[in-house]
């Protein structure tokens, strides 16, 4: 029983809904249960900097999806419980075959990786027959057993300059870090048409409004932005680059493009500085992943104290597509990264 709901009706909810939809006593302290758990089931918590401030802050490490990667490959838990998108859990259950992965919402997806179906990548794959395939760790399981080399926003450039200059590159999914990347490196990669919808959505006239309204701020911005916004950016890097950059520098004002998430992170890092997150074209006005922010704290609770939702992977997928993930830590391994 979970609450006044029998076990297996909330299994059929977690089919249609993607997580166990049941009522949790209110009066519930979800950090003290989560801390329990823990340390009961040997459990740890790898939590992206997306994620709301009280997950980050519950969580046993906190990174960006090459730290959440290495430390996935590296950790000696029983069981992994990943507060992050589909695509991340999906990683780490590759690297981890023998673990139990939960995710606490299966629906936490990511519009990068679903703008890639590896059905028709395999199309587009066959129009390149002699390309290396790189690609961006946000993407399907599946799409990783059609991968050479998998890279992060952290690791792109060193993955993308260990491939010999006279071999063709096809880069998939995202056609925004393709372009940055064309530009860093010089090769002329065969670009996946992807893109995520969260950097996509900045404003460049509000942010040079806002810019011009702080004159000292830098901006800085994530790469999966598109060009006519890093054009504009003082500073551009991964998740945890730009947190490092915020930290590191003598500035005291950012305005910063990517999910509003790593803020927390800046914040308690510098908490003397002030951010500013870059406004959107919308009219909500955040720059929230919606995918990032399907978890919350009652859904971490209930996934670690009933083990589900899993991530459950064909052993194929498992077999084939771990391959480039290897490929990717080697490579970032021989760089210091
Ligand atoms: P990084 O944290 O690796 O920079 O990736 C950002 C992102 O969009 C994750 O979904
Ligand atoms: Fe995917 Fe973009 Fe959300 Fe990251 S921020 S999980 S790339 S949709």
């Amino acid at each position: 029983m979970i609450g006044t709901m029998p076990l297996s009706e909330a299994k059929k909810n977690l089919e249609k809904k993607g997580y166990l939809a049941v009522d949790v006593d209110p009066t519930i302290d979800y950090v003290a249960e989560i801390e329990r758990l823990k340390k009961e089931k040997n459990a740890i918590i790898l939590a992206h900097y997306y994620q709301e401030s009280e997950i980050q802050d519950v969580a046993d490490y906190i990174g960006d999806s090459l730290g959440l990667a290495q430390t996935a490959a590296e950790t000696d838990a029983d069981i992994i419980v990943f507060a992050g998108v589909h695509f991340m859990a999906e990683t780490a259950k590759m690297l981890n075959p023998q673990k139990k992965v939960l995710l606490p919402d299966l629906k936490a997806g990511c519009s990068l990786a679903d703008s890639c179906p590896p059905a028709l990548f395999r199309k587009f794959k066959e129009k390149y027959p002699d390309h290396v395939v790189v690609s961006y760790i946000n993407c399907t399981a599946e799409l990783k057993t059609l991968t050479d080399i998998c890279c992060t926003s952290s690791n792109a450039e060193h993955v993308i300059n260990s491939v010999p200059e006279d071999q063709g590159i096809i880069f998939a999914p995202d056609k925004n870090l393709g372009a940055y990347l064309k530009k860093k490196t010089g090769r002329d990669l065969v670009l996946w048409n992807g893109a995520c919808m969260v950097h996509e959505i900045f404003s460049h006239e509000k942010i040079t409004k806002l810019m011009m309204r702080h004159p000292d701020a830098k901006f800085i911005a994530h790469p999966e932005c598109e060009a006519h916004i890093l054009e504009k950016a003082d500073f551009i890097g991964s998740t945890s680059q730009l947190l490092r950059y915020t930290h590191e520098t003598d500035v005291q004002e950012f305005i910063v493009a990517t999910e509003s998430g790593i803020i927390h992170q800046m914040e308690l890092k510098s908490p003397d500085k002030t951010f500013l997150p870059a406004p959107p074209n919308n009219t909500c006005a955040c720059n929230d992943c919606p995918h990032m922010k399907r978890n919350t704290m009652e859904k971490l609770y209930l996934c670690m104290e009933y083990e589900l939702p899993e991530i459950i992977l064909e052993d194929w997928v498992i077999e084939k597509g771990v391959a480039c993930i290897d490929r990717m830590l080697e490579i970032s391994a021989k760089a210091g990264l």
